[in-house]
């Protein structure tokens, strides 16, 4: 193929690309298997790697996501980004209407909208290719996170049809409520704190500066206002429908997510149905929007210092109700973890019946003067998660508080709560069946070892047989033991046989994750086995070498010198290994061996590379890294305002320094 004929074959691949892509993530009617989309993506890739003339930054290959960034870069917006008036009470909204029908003069028609619970967002297009996406900030200026917006599905890249040449869409990017309870699950499977609202986590993931993981987190937009163009149409309804057919996911008319009205009726159904029906939809909503529709009435009514005069937010009021305390029980989680839960009387809140609410610790309790048979107050954290928010006291018939129990419900033991820490654990890893079997449900978990056909009845009934005790007796069961259980067919055994021997090709690092080590979630775990890339090296790191580590602060590296510390962690683990489990990275491509054995410490900011670029490229010549400075460091990295005290020690004690043109001179000798 001549350049000419790749270039077209590359073009033609992006088209189709974005066209299956739009076809999936905005009109919700995919046009492609995943599998036939993929092979088109892996073929557009590689044509990407082999001509890199050819190269865009808004090719659908983008939104795998991958690059990293230091720091996000205030730009300021192109127009303010205005807040809304908020209102809690319907006699507002017919104050706001009338106000709007004085000013005017003459009737007008208004458009009700859904009030996206998410980060506001402003895009601007340039050409019809994505140019730039900028967080709200302080409505003057933000942050360009453009490089995380690409990730986003339902924003397009490249636009189609008749589109303005440059303009700016602004609306709502979200995290749909699935994701947020399917990551959730994840992180109490790691034993990683909950996110508190899906609102807080799109923030946070919008935010992240690894583009992968964002890629990865399942972030939605909706669209809701558009700037900067004339648009032939004179209303913002018929506008934001224009933008549908240049590739936008707008809300849907049918699915009354947007309403024309011309009256105080039609307002009034739209918020009557959303506070009764919000709980069906996929996403959350804090309120609605009214919106004048017609842009010239739009600019009699004007702005006031913050918010227009033609726009106003109808919010729902957070859901709260009272039911009665009936026990409070205690989990016992697989690190030991003690988490106490309200029983409730079962009472309808947000759309579902709540039976059970967690109450976090002993403090949380404490601070909530907790009494037998209380009254409590209960809300929807995010609408999701429910929490007891308080107590109604004039209701209270007891004064006997709910104690937090001292010993572990399941075996016994003493619990212990450490020094600084809220959370009460149960000592006895190795006798506590209830730590025993949800270490071993951990271990199997999809994520981990992927050990399918063994649900949680399975590992109950194992365990109460004696025929596995942790993680590294499943490997030594027979099929004559499997069959023997209850309800167990022979192909079942035959197929976890077969699971069992097939997890022992699963990666370091998801077996590294399997450990269930306390604070080493999914994430963590990539990490580790990254920068140590087996488990001996692991398991001899140091504080200051894990602490080295991207993303692994105190808490977590302690309590990985402490896995390591018991002898029994180190017997499962040979006694793994033996079994012919992963527990070594495979062989990465190194650049080179020029840093082999060196211990280096980067600091300060650099020009050319990021510090994870300047982390990564030390670990593909050999290197190894420290977080601070010590008589066995080699090399000292030194980017700009490092501080002198650094410097200083680093001379004292003789370590050699390079700056950041040294160090890469260095490393492509
Ligand atoms: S219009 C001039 N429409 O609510 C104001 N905003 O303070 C333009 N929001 O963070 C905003 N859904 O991001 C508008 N349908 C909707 C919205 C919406 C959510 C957010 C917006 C901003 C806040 C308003």
């Amino acid at each position: 193929m001549d350049n000419l004929e790749i270039q077209t074959k590359i073009e033609q691949l992006r088209k189709d690309l974005n066209d299956h892509n739009y076809a999936y993530y905005v009109l919700n009617t995919p046009t492609i298997s995943d599998y036939n989309f993929d092979i088109l993506l892996k073929e557009l890739e590689a044509l990407e790697e082999q001509y890199p003339q050819f190269a865009d930054s808004n090719s659908p290959t983008k939104r795998v996501g991958g690059d990293l960034t230091k720091k996000f870069q205030t730009q300021k917006h192109s127009s303010p980004m205005l807040s809304l008036a908020n209102s809690y009470s319907q006699e507002e909204i017919i104050e706001w209407v009338a106000r709007c029908q004085k000013i005017l003069g003459e009737s007008s028609e208004f458009v009700c909208e859904l009030k996206y619970d998410g980060v506001a967002i402003a895009i601007q297009y340039r050409n019809g290719q994505l140019f730039q996406a900028l967080t709200r900030g302080d409505g003057e200026k933000g942050e360009d996170v453009t490089i995380n917006v690409r990730t986003i599905r339902s924003i397009p890249l490249t636009l189609k049809g008749d589109f303005p040449l440059n303009f700016e869409i602004r609306g709502e990017i979200f995290m749909p409520k699935k994701r947020f309870e399917e990551l959730n699950k994840i992180r109490e499977l790691q034993g990683e704190g909950l996110f508190a609202n899906p609102r807080n986590t799109a923030s946070g993931t919008l935010k992240m500066l690894d583009s992968r993981e964002v890629a990865s987190r399942g972030l939605d937009c909706y669209l809701y206002g558009i700037q900067g163009f004339q648009s032939s149409e004179k209303g913002h309804y018929q506008t934001v429908f224009l933008a549908k057919n240049w590739g936008f996911k707008v809300p849907d008319y049918a699915k009354r997510m947007i309403e024309k009205t011309t009256n105080i009726e039609g307002v009034m159904d739209f918020i009557d149905y959303w506070s009764h029906n919000k709980f069906h939809l996929p996403f959350e909503i804090d309120g609605v929007v009214l919106k004048v529709n017609d842009y010239a009435q739009q600019q009699l009514l004007g702005i006031t210092a913050k918010s227009p005069r033609w726009a106003i937010a109808y919010k729902f009021k957070t859901e709260r109700v009272e039911t009665l305390l009936n026990s409070v029980s205690f989990q016992v989680g697989r690190t030991g973890a003690i988490t106490p839960v309200a029983n409730l009387a079962p009472v309808q809140l947000g759309g579902t019946t709540v039976k059970r609410a967690s109450l976090h610790n002993a403090d949380q309790i404490e601070k909530l003067d907790l009494c037998q048979g209380d009254v409590v107050l209960v809300e929807k954290g995010g609408e999701i998660i429910p929490k007891i928010v308080g107590v109604n006291t004039s209701l209270r018939k007891s004064q006997i508080r709910i104690p937090f129990i001292e010993n572990c419900p399941q075996c016994n033991t003493l619990l212990i709560r450490k020094e600084g820490e809220a959370q009460h654990y149960c000592p006895n890893e190795l006798g506590c069946p209830t730590q025993l079997k949800g270490k071993i449900m951990h271990f199997i978990s999809r994520m981990a070892l992927n050990i399918d056909g063994l649900g949680e009845e399975t590992v109950e009934l194992m365990f109460d047989k004696q025929l596995i005790k942790n993680p590294l007796d499943l490997y030594s069961l027979r099929f004559d033991q499997i069959i023997s259980l209850d309800r167990m067919a022979e192909k079942s055994a035959n197929n976890l046989l077969k699971s069992i021997e097939l997890s022992k090709k699963i990666p370091f690092e998801r077996v590294l994750f399997g450990m269930g080590i306390r604070y080493v979630g999914q994430t963590v775990a990539k990490k580790l086995a990254k920068a140590f890339q087996n488990i001996e090296s692991l398991k001899d790191a140091d504080l200051e070498q894990l602490l080295a580590v991207e993303e692994i602060g105190e808490k977590i590296a302690h309590s990985i010198l402490n896995y390591f510390e018991q002898a029994h962690h180190i017997e499962l683990i040979r006694g793994l290994q033996k079994e012919g489990l992963q527990f070594e990275l495979e062989e990465k491509s190194k650049d080179s061996n020029k840093l082999e054995g060196k211990s280096c410490v980067i600091s300060g900011t650099f020009e050319t590379f990021s510090r994870e670029e300047i982390k990564e490229l030390i670990e593909r010549n050999g290197g190894k890294l420290a977080s601070s400075v010590s008589s066995k460091t080699d090399y000292l990295v030194a980017g700009s305002n490092i501080g002198p005290s650094k410097m200083q020690k680093a001379t004292d004690l003789g370590v050699t320094l390079l700056s950041e043109n040294q160090f890469i001179q260095l490393i492509s000798q």
